[in-house]
């Protein structure tokens, strides 16, 4: 298959089934998304397997947080059961689940907020290469994968749960595994460069 091809074929897949990926499959994953682009020739990224008896209190954690904003929120009781149950067993069931976050490894310190904030949005630009990285390489050996961005919105949650450092900054997870047949990914609009790409 041509590198487009690749590209192209590549789909989240939520249907995941198991074994979990074997410690030579995830490393070559990982190792590919240290190959990203990256700004200052740094790789501030950092990622954590997480094993099985991590899953249920994490999800805990990552619920409890959850639970607060949408409460905050005004959201109904049995909508955010029912979003805190989908969550959860996601979390709980996909065969491997990797944690990406990023750390300020070698990015550069500015007195003033708005350069700092630039500096941090090209780790965050750098994250999402790397794991694209992930996610095509993941394709590409037939395997399912999906990115959940649920750890943003409960970085200290997660961070307690796995001990993580302090400042480390947990930023999305991916959710691996063998593809379940019957999955059928979302439809993928056209192309509209029409709207997507202007001339000036
Ligand atoms: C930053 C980011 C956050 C995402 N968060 C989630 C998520 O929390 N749950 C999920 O199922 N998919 C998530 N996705 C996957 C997108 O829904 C998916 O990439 C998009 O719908 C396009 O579909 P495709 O990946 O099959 O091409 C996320 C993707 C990105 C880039």
């Amino acid at each position: 298959m041509s590198l487009e091809d690749a590209i192209r074929a590549r789909r989240s897949i939520r249907g995941l089934l198991g074994p979990p990926l074997d410690d030579t499959e995830l490393r070559a994953l990982v190792a590919l998304a240290l190959t990203a682009p990256a700004p200052h020739h740094t790789q501030p990224w950092r990622f954590v397997d997480i094993t099985r008896a991590r899953r249920a209190p994490l999800a805990n954690a990552m619920g409890a947080a959850w639970q607060a904003d949408m409460e905050g929120d005004g959201v109904p009781h049995a909508q955010r059961e029912r979003a805190l149950a989908r969550s959860r067993r996601q979390l709980v069931a996909a065969p491997t689940l990797l944690l990406g976050c990023l750390v300020p490894d070698g990015l550069r310190r500015y007195a003033d907020d708005r350069r700092w904030r630039a500096e941090w949005g090209l780790a965050q630009h750098s994250f999402g290469a790397a794991l694209q990285n992930v996610l095509l390489a993941a394709s590409g050996r037939g395997l399912g994968a999906f990115w959940i961005s649920a750890p943003l919105y409960a970085q200290d949650a997660v961070r307690a749960a796995l001990d993580l450092p302090g400042d480390w900054e947990p930023q999305a997870f991916i959710a691996l595994g063998r593809r379940d047949p019957a999955y059928t990914p979302f439809d993928r609009p056209e192309p509209d460069l029409g709207r997507h790409l202007v001339r000036r």
